[in-house]
C-alpha cells in the first residue's frame, strides 16, 4: 500500500530524532519515495548525512538554503514547492516546540514553511517528557491540529522516558506509525454504510462451567471490522467470547452462545447494509442444560451424564429475506472446499462467500487463530477468486474490495 508513495519525513529536535533514522530506512524499505526534512534542532541530535544515505535523496536542513544554495542538491526542497509533491507529510518526532508552532500557524523554518504551504495530509508523532506532553497548552495545541482534517496525531506510548521517568510521551512504535500511514491512504469507499460483523466462536454450555465450542479466535472478524471502519464504514461487532481488544470507533456487542448471537443479528439488521458473518457458529448446542456443575462422581447411567445434541439456529439463513443487505458468509471447510462453499452460497442465497481451508490448524497458516489467511471468494455470479496467502488484516481489505464491486452492481 505504501510502494511509490511520496512521503516528506519531517524529524523535529527531540531526543527520539535518532528513531527518525529507523523510520527512513523503513518507509525506504516499504517502497516509499522519502525526502527527510529536519529542523535546527533535529541537527543537534542526529546528523543529516545519515538521513541523506538511508533516503537516498538530499535532506533539508534550512529555509533559505533552498534559495541561496546554488547546488542543485538543496534546491529540490522549495519551500512552497515540496510539499505539494508529497502524498504525505509525516513528523516523527514532533517536539512540543514544533507542534506548538504548527498549531498556531508559524512557518519560521523550512518544516513548517513545507507544512503551511500545501494541502498534504500530515501526521504527527509526538514524543516528549510526560510532564510536557500533558502540559495544558500542549493539549490545547494538539487540540486545535485535530481540529483540522489533514492533521493527524499518532498518540504517544507510556513506558522508559528518556528524562528518567515512567509515563506517556515515548514516540510511537514504528510499526504503529507505518499502520496510521497505510490508513491515511485507505479509500473512504464504504462510508455511510452501516456493516455488521460477527466474530468468534459461541459457547454452547451443559452445565455452568462446560461446553461445547471451536478454536475460533475472532481474529478474522475483528481484521473485518477494523478494516471497514477505516474505510469509513460505521461498524456493529456482534463478538462471542475471545481475548481480542475492541477495535477503536467500533461499537462491540458481546454475546456467549449461537442463540445470543441470532438476537443480536435480528436487533440490528434492519439498519444493516451489510452483513459479514465471520463467526465461528456452532451448528449445535446440548439439548439439556443443566443449572448445576454435574459432578464427576455421577454414575454411568444417570442421564446427566449423556448429552444430547440439537441444531442452533441458521443465523444467516434467517436473514435471507432481507434482500437490500449484501449478506456475505464464511465457510470453514476440511474438504472439498469450494464445491461446499459454492452449496452453501447457493442454499442461503448469499452475495459473497468466503471459503478456507482449516484442515490442519496446528500446523497450517490459514484458518482458526493465525495471522494470515488464504483461501477463495466465491461471487453468487458462479466468479471465483482465488487469495494468496497474506495477513488477515490484508485478506480484510480484498474481501471489503470485492463487496466495494457488489454494491456498485446493485446501485446501477
Ligand atoms: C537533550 C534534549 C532533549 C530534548 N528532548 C525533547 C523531546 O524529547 N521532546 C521535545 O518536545 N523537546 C525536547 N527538547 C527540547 C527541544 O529541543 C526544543 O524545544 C527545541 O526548540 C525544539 O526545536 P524544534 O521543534 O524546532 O525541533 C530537548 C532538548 C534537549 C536539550
Amino acid at each position: 500500500m505504501l510502494r511509490n508513495k511520496r512521503i516528506i519525513l519531517g524529524i523535529t529536535g527531540g531526543i527520539a530524532a535518532y528513531k527518525g533514522a529507523e523510520l527512513c530506512r523503513l518507509l525506504v524499505k516499504s517502497g516509499c519515495d522519502v525526502s527527510v526534512i529536519m529542523t535546527e534542532s533535529a541537527q543537534r541530535f542526529i546528523s543529516p548525512m545519515t538521513l541523506e544515505v538511508l533516503s537516498g535523496r538530499p535532506v533539508g536542513i534550512s529555509l533559505w538554503a533552498t534559495i541561496s544554495d546554488t547546488s542543485s542538491a538543496q534546491r529540490q526542497i522549495h519551500h512552497t514547492e515540496a510539499g505539494r509533491h508529497a502524498d504525505c507529510i509525516v513528523i516523527a518526532p514532533a517536539t512540543a516546540n514544533f507542534v506548538g508552532r504548527l498549531s498556531h500557524g508559524l512557518a519560521d523554518d523550512l518544516l513548517t514553511s513545507v507544512v503551511m504551504a500545501s494541502t498534504t495530509p500530515v501526521l504527527i508523532c509526538p514524543a516528549m517528557n510526560v510532564e510536557m506532553f500533558h502540559n495544558p497548552l500542549v493539549q490545547q495545541n494538539f487540540a486545535r491540529l485535530s481540529e483540522i482534517s489533514r492533521y493527524s496525531v499518532v498518540p504517544p506510548g507510556s513506558g522508559d522516558l528518556a528524562c528518567g521517568v515512567i509515563g506517556e510521551g515515548r514516540l510511537a512504535e514504528a510499526a504503529d506509525i507505518l499502520a496510521a500511514l497505510e490508513r491515511v491512504f485507505l479509500p473512504k469507499d464504504l462510508t455511510n454504510r452501516n456493516f455488521l460483523v460477527t466474530a468468534g466462536p459461541t459457547h454452547e454450555h451443559f452445565d455452568p462451567v462446560r461446553y461445547l465450542s471451536n478454536p475460533s479466535t475472532g481474529k478474522m472478524g475483528y481484521a473485518l471490522a477494523t478494516a471497514a471502519q477505516e474505510r469509513g464504514a460505521t461498524v456493529q461487532l456482534v463478538s462471542g467470547p475471545v481475548h481480542l481488544p475492541t477495535p477503536p470507533d467500533v461499537e462491540l456487542v458481546s454475546v456467549v452462545s449461537a442463540e445470543q448471537m441470532a438476537e443480536a443479528v435480528e436487533q440490528y439488521i434492519a439498519k444493516t447494509d451489510v452483513l459479514l458473518m465471520a463467526a465461528a457458529v456452532s451448528d449445535w448446542r446440548p439439548e439439556i442444560y443443566q443449572a448445576q456443575k454435574v459432578k464427576k462422581e455421577t454414575s454411568n447411567r444417570d442421564p446427566s451424564r449423556h448429552v444430547m445434541l440439537t441444531r442452533t439456529r441458521d443465523i444467516l439463513l434467517e436473514t435471507k429475506r432481507h434482500h437490500n443487505v449484501v449478506r456475505v458468509g464464511f465457510a470453514a471447510e476440511t474438504e472439498h472446499i469450494l464445491q461446499h462453499a459454492k452449496d452453501k452460497l447457493v442454499r442461503k442465497e448469499l452475495d459473497l462467500i468466503v471459503a478456507n481451508d482449516v484442515a490442519a490448524p496446528q500446523t497450517s497458516q490459514t484458518g482458526f487463530g493465525t495471522d494470515t489467511n488464504a483461501g477463495w471468494l466465491v461471487f453468487s455470479d458462479g466468479r471465483t477468486e482465488e487469495l494468496p496467502l497474506m495477513t488477515k488484516k490484508a485478506f480484510a481489505h480484498r474481501i471489503l474490495d470485492a463487496i466495494v464491486t457488489i454494491r456498485k452492481k446493485e446501485a446501477v
